[in-house]
């Protein structure tokens, strides 16, 4: 025979399979609850639910002010109504008693006393007895005083007996007979009551729907603010590709985010070029760098002596000049690029800077055999940043100087091989260089301006392939642009810059 042990604690007992469901379902109750409650506590926690809230309270409080006044002048209304009647029964009652005496005020208040709907009448002695009338029971003291009281009356014909209020008035009539007239008052307070309890209702109903209307505003503007903030929170994570969603209302949410995706736009666009000149840097660099050292190296290894030595050295100052210019070209581009410079616009005379650029290369170009014609009379003021724009012009310059070949027998009259021009219109003002050389095809004018890009043609030239792209940067900055032209031959090259300097760009509204 075995012996049953039962275990009464400690173990575990086995599970119920009803009782686990249950618990389960009531664990996802609970999960749903405080889920919606704290969606509730993010939705009324929104500027828009918090100024609905406000506009809610003033909304019910002057409703309710508005509500009280008019239930209050109704009940005025009706109080003026009656006293004017009870007012106008006195007068008539007073006047059949002067005219009949005791016996015929008594005579007419039971005829009216016994009609339907009548108001309440009672005549009595000096000394308080009853003469006629509909008054069964008044208020205490109510006939020691003339005037108007609001009291409880009990009528002589009610059946039951109940209580009602009234509003009478107590009249002397000469030798002391008490005379009083009133009216129930029932249908004033059932009046007023139903106003009330309307107003009441409305007031609630407008608390409700303001309520329920606040959540479904703040909801939709929650859900769209989410949306932005999902995404903002993906282009601090990096991806500068991410927009910010806009539904087409054109709302203050829908222009914010209009606004906000330009901005990204253009940051996005200063990122890939920050990225294309460290690429640019990391390899058109390289190779002169590595050139250099190579070169630094071979004359220790070979120890040619000090003549040896004495070349290498002069060489390597001479790239490394080279490599300096290259330097200051990109950053100066940079400078441009970056919009920095167009807090240093000032006014001057574009004329003036042709002039200038022209006389400094003028020395240049004769060496060269070149002949160089300078067209800048008219005074062209124009708001820019002086400096990058004569920069760019002496690029221009050097370009022309550089590629064009001089014309045979240019000193008998022909035309100058090159012509430094500045003129313009009402708005725009324009600096153009024009040579005779062999130009720029027309498949290669985009190109050219980029960085680091030179032509086949141009290769046994000194140059680095920067010029350009800091001319049509500087264009750029001002709001301007870069026309490379046929010059038939040769090359026109001309910088268009607006005379009020760059405009900002506008916001949409
Ligand atoms: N006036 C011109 N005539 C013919 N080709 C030109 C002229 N100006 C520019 N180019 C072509 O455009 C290329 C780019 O010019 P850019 O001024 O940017 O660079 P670069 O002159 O080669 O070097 P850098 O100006 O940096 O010393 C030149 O290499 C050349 O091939
Ligand atoms: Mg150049």
């Amino acid at each position: 025979m075995t012996n049953e042990v039962v275990t009464t604690g400690g173990a575990a007992t086995p599970a119920n399979p009803a009782n686990t469901r249950l618990r389960g379902l009531l664990l996802r109750l609970k999960t749903r609850f405080w889920l919606r409650l704290n969606a509730l506590g993010k939705l009324s926690n929104t500027t828009a639910f918090k100024l609905t809230l406000v506009y809610l309270t003033v909304f019910a409080l002057f409703a309710a002010f508005l509500l009280g006044y008019f239930a209050w002048n109704t009940r005025r209304l009706v109080t003026e109504q009656i006293t004017r009647t009870v007012d106008a029964e006195i007068t008539g009652l007073s006047e059949q008693y002067n005219q009949g005496g005791i016996r015929r005020l008594v005579f007419v208040i039971d005829a009216r006393a016994r009609r339907p709907g009548s108001s309440l009448y009672l005549v009595t002695t000096f000394t308080g007895d009853g003469l006629a009338g509909n008054v069964g029971l008044l208020g205490e003291g109510v006939l020691e005083h003339t005037g108007w009281t609001e009291t409880v009356y009990r009528r002589l014909d009610d059946p039951e007996g109940t209580e009602h209020h009234a509003l009478v008035r107590v009249f002397e009539l000469p030798s002391g007979f008490r005379l009083l007239v009133g009216r129930d008052l029932e249908e004033r307070e059932r009046l007023y009551d139903i106003i009330l309890s309307a107003g009441q209702w409305s007031i609630a109903l407008v608390i409700v729907l303001g309520l329920a209307g606040g959540f479904f505003v703040a909801r939709r503007v929650l859900h769209r603010i989410d949306a932005m903030t999902e995404t903002s929170r993906t282009i601090m994570a990096g991806d500068l590709s991410g927009r910010l969603p806009t539904v087409g209302t054109d709302d203050e949410l829908d222009r914010l985010a209009v606004n906000l995706n330009v901005m990204l736009d253009r940051i996005e666009a200063l990122m890939r070029g920050f990225k294309e000149v460290s690429d640019n840097i990391a390899h058109d660099l390289k190779t002169p760098l590595t050139r250099l050292r190579n070169r630094a190296e071979e004359a220790l290894r070979s120890g040619q002596g000090e003549v040896g030595y004495r070349a290498a050295l002069e060489s390597t100052i001479e790239e490394s000049d080279e490599l300096i210019r290259t330097f200051n070209a990109l950053l100066m581009i940079a400078r441009a690029e970056s919009g920095q410079a167009s807090t240093l616009m000032e006014e001057f005379d574009a004329a003036d800077i042709a002039r200038g650029v022209g006389e400094l290369y003028d020395p240049l170009a004769d060496e060269k055999g070149l002949a160089l014609k300078i067209d800048a009379e008219r005074a062209l003021p124009v708001r820019g940043n002086r400096e990058l724009v004569t920069q760019a012009l002496a690029n221009l310059v050097d370009n022309a100087i550089k590629y064009a070949p001089p014309t045979e027998a240019n000193s008998d009259g022909s035309p100058a091989d090159v012509v430094v021009e500045a003129n313009g219109d009402a708005d725009h003002v324009h600096l153009s260089v024009s040579d005779h050389g062999p130009g720029v095809p027309v498949g290669d004018r985009e190109r050219v301006v980029q960085r680091f890009v030179r032509l086949e043609q141009s290769r046994s030239q000194p140059g680095s392939g920067l010029g350009l792209s800091l001319v049509s940067a500087v264009a750029r900055l001002h709001g301007g642009e870069l026309r490379l032209e046929d010059n038939a031959p040769g090359l026109r090259a001309i910088l268009v810059l607006p005379r009020g300097g760059p405009q900002l760009p506008q916001p949409s509204e």
